[in-house]
């Protein structure tokens, strides 16, 4: 669990096929993202400076799509902080397990697409921030 995560986070870039009746993106099970997916979820309606996450996950990976709008996802390995800004359907954030990170600056409408290669488990989750840190640093 010490592997240091934050060198593995990757913004990927999803295909994009132009037509004149609108674009059109896709990802497949490892293709352009690494991991199976077993699970899909969305964040959608967030209140104006409502933040989202904020906790880590022992073991699953996710990748994060803003479909809609735009949203910071913001990743800490326990010492070093990174924000990326997502505002395009047409790539992603892979995010590896054992990193804290926290979804926020949602604008109006928009809407994160998240898949996970587990199925929804809170004993996955870490939820208290020194926690983490005694796990990872
Ligand atoms: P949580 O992961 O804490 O949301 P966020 O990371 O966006 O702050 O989940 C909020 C609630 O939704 C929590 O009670 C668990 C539930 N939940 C599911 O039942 N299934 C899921 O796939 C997810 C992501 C959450």
């Amino acid at each position: 669990m010490k592997e240091n995560q934050l060198s593995n986070v990757k913004l990927i870039d999803l295909p994009k096929i132009l037509d004149d009746r609108g674009n059109l993106s896709f990802f497949e099970n490892n293709k352009q993202i690494p991991f199976e997916i077993k699970r899909t979820y969305w964040i959608y309606d967030v209140p104006g400076g409502e933040l989202r996450g904020g906790h880590a996950f022992k073991e699953q990976q996710e990748f994060i799509v803003a479909l809609s709008g735009s949203f910071d996802v913001v990743i800490q390995d326990g010492k070093v902080e990174k924000r990326i800004s997502l505002n395009r359907s047409y790539y992603g954030i892979y995010l590896p397990n054992m990193l804290w990170r926290s979804l926020e600056n949602f604008s109006t409408n928009s809407l994160a697409l998240i898949v996970s290669d587990q199925a929804y488990d809170e004993n996955d989750y870490v939820r208290d921030f020194d926690t983490f840190k005694s796990l990872v640093v």
